[in-house]
């Protein structure tokens, strides 16, 4: 459903963030620039959220998320009301469309962190105020933004860089291959067997593939020949319930010195939190490669950019 007023879109831009090819290309470049400008000046934007209120409703844990969007969204002037929804999932005592019908009457901007996309899509359709993504079991578009401005930050852009995704298919690994490949970049993941992303998110991000990039999926390992980045998240999400047999599965795909090796002078990333010695080693980690606290800071700068073209205020 269109949102109409208030929040309807700002010079094309999209009136919610629940997924990162919500935006174009060159409306995902202009987010970018704005969070570099937001990075170098910490007055940045300073009063643009003055007299408005963000409801984050979380149904996860979090410790980025959390403290990123509540410190940004002061740093821009706003207040933010934390709702920790871990007791009980949102629809569960009200349904989600009503939470969208009450919040609008009281705030300006939703953050939600959920288990169900259906659940964002279900408050953005039902609400006029925009709605962010602050991760669900599908995707993860606001730690997409951050890692292609650390990537942009590291190796002078995306375009043409080859981005090694190793590990689970998972939330962070979709949002993360959307935003490469619209940006013009390599994106290759590297999954067990049983793994991989689904097979129609697979090839909607083949269709958003722009200019020479590409996107690879693949269970080799000597796919991480000669990358510029190998990015890896935890084997085992909020949601996942089969630990064991993952841990198992997953093993041969650690991120070790021998695998940096392979690659040749890429940067190590990471959305964290991390297991040291599960799915990367310390070494790795904790080594001159790591940019993976970059990333942590990025999710700010990041955030309040999309919230100023949400908001309509950039
Ligand atoms: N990367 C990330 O989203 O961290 P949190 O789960 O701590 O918010
Ligand atoms: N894939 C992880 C990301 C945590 C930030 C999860 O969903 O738990």
């Amino acid at each position: 459903m269109a949102k109409t007023a208030r929040s309807a879109a700002h010079r094309g831009f999209p009136t919610d963030f629940l997924t990162v090819d919500a935006l174009s290309p060159a409306q995902l470049t202009r987010v970018l620039a704005t969070a570099a400008k937001g990075k170098q000046n910490r007055r940045f934007a300073a009063r643009a959220l003055a007299g408005t209120s963000t409801v984050m409703l979380f149904e996860k844990p979090s410790l980025r998320t959390r403290v990123s969007f509540e410190v940004g969204i002061t740093r821009l002037g706003g207040h933010a009301l934390f709702y920790d929804h871990s007791k009980e999932r949102i629809g569960d005592r009200e349904s989600a469309p009503d939470y969208g019908r009450n919040l609008e009457r009281f705030c300006d901007l939703i953050v939600a962190r959920v288990y169900e996309q259906r659940v964002l899509q279900q408050l953005a359709a039902n609400c006029e105020i925009p709605v962010i993504n602050a991760l669900s079991n599908e995707h993860h578009p606001c730690q997409a933004l951050a890692d292609v401005l650390t990537i942009t930050e590291h190796l002078g852009g995306v375009a043409g860089r080859a981005v090694a995704y190793v590990g689970d298919g998972n939330n962070v690994a979709l949002s993360l291959a959307q935003a490469v490949v619209m940006l013009g970049g390599h994106m290759v993941v590297v999954t067990p067997r049983g793994y991989a992303l689904g097979g129609e998110d697979a090839s909607a991000v083949r269709g958003l593939v722009q200019g020479k990039g590409s996107f690879t999926a693949t269970t080799d390992l000597d796919a991480l020949s000669g990358v510029d980045v190998i990015y890896t998240d935890a084997w085992v999400s909020m949601h996942h319930e089969d630990a064991a047999k993952r841990l198992k599965a997953f093993k041969p795909y650690q991120v070790n010195s021998a695998m940096m090796a392979k690659a040749g002078g890429a940067i190590f990333m990471h959305c964290l939190p991390s297991e040291r010695g599960v799915e990367v080693t310390a070494d790795v980690i904790d080594g001159p490669a790591s940019v993976v606290f970059d990333q942590a800071e990025n999710r700010l700068h990041a955030q309040n950019a999309i919230i100023l073209h949400l908001m309509g205020k950039a």
